[in-house]
């Protein structure tokens, strides 16, 4: 009996290790739940760390590491964002997805100089700061408490090139919050509830990439990207979309899951795959019933 609790206790007081790939210097654990906090045997010269998927409630403190470019933690229940100061100096990635987050501390993000890409989708955030980081250009926050539109951040947006709004987040993006995003690139508004294409888009003549899949995009004008002539690459994927506006310019267009019909109403398509460079994703109609979910392409 005795023996059998002092194995017990063995194997429970066992220190919690994770995987190390020599090669691609990734230390992970991921997927078990086991971890509650950062774990003590992260390698000194890991590039990247991948704790998804375990229950890590809280980062206050995490191990000097002077090379890391990525730090992934989602899948966890984090209700802070985690003190990162000692990765700061190379740290470019950091994924917390699928946390509990509820606002993006002031301190611990501008401690994240070199940060070029923040991933916090599906948080319980209510707000973002306004400062200044100098290599931020991905932003990720669909999934949010965020009811109102996206704020106006003059600081924080300033070297935003790529946007990632979306449901629950109400209401998609003004003309105000839009200029305070001078290099915006790349903006993707999903699960938005979007019955058109804000007009405002228009008012930037940047944007050249939009990706509004997973809304109620019903009947679009046909000169819409003729208006917005200069976007080249949209994703209006899992609308419901029946017809197609002119597409000539664009170079790239994806259009999966709508309810097209195969038509006349499918005419600017066929013209922009003639005479334009246009690449397309797979298309398939629902109507007319004779050809079914043909495809088109
Ligand atoms: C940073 O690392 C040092 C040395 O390992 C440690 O003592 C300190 O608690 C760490 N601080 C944070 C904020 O992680
Ligand atoms: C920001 O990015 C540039 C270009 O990638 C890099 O040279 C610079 O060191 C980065 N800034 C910081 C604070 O790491």
């Amino acid at each position: 009996m005795m023996m059998i609790i002092l194995l017990l206790a063995t194997i429970l007081a066992k220190p919690v290790v994770g995987d190390y790939n020599d090669i691609t210097r990734e230390y992970s654990h991921i997927d078990d739940n086991q971890l509650s906090t950062i774990p003590t045997d992260i390698p000194s010269a890991a590039l990247v760390v991948t704790l998804n998927s375990n229950a890590i409630t809280n980062v206050d403190s995490f191990p000097e590491l002077l090379h890391v470019k990525t730090i992934k933690l989602q899948n966890n229940l984090l209700t802070e964002f985690p003190d990162l100061k000692n990765a700061s100096a190379s740290l470019n990635s950091l994924f917390l997805d699928n946390n509990l987050i509820t606002r993006i501390t002031e301190d611990r993000l501008s401690a994240l100089q070199a940060l070029n890409w923040l991933s916090i989708s599906n948080n319980k955030l209510t707000s973002l700061p306004d400062i200044d980081m100098p290599n931020l250009s991905n932003l990720l926050i669909d999934g949010n408490e965020l009811m109102e539109y996206f704020p106006v951040l003059p600081l924080l947006g300033r070297r935003i090139r790529y946007l990632k709004l979306g449901y629950p987040m109400m209401k998609p993006i003004t003309a105000e919050s839009l200029k305070a995003l001078p290099l915006l690139r790349g903006l993707r508004m999903e699960r938005c509830g979007l019955k058109e294409i804000p007009p405002v888009i228009g008012s930037s003549p940047q944007i050249k990439k939009l990706f509004l899949n997973k809304n109620n995009l019903h009947e679009l004008p046909g000169d819409l990207f003729i208006s917005l002539s200069q976007i080249l690459d949209v994703d209006l994927s899992n609308n419901d979309l029946e017809n197609v506006p002119d597409v000539c310019h664009l170079k790239k267009f994806c259009l999966k899951n709508n309810p097209l019909h195969c038509d006349k109403r499918l005419l600017p398509l066929k013209v922009a795959l003639i005479f334009g460079t246009i690449v397309l994703d797979d298309v398939t109609c629902v109507a007319p019933p004779a050809l079914g979910w043909k495809n088109i392409c």
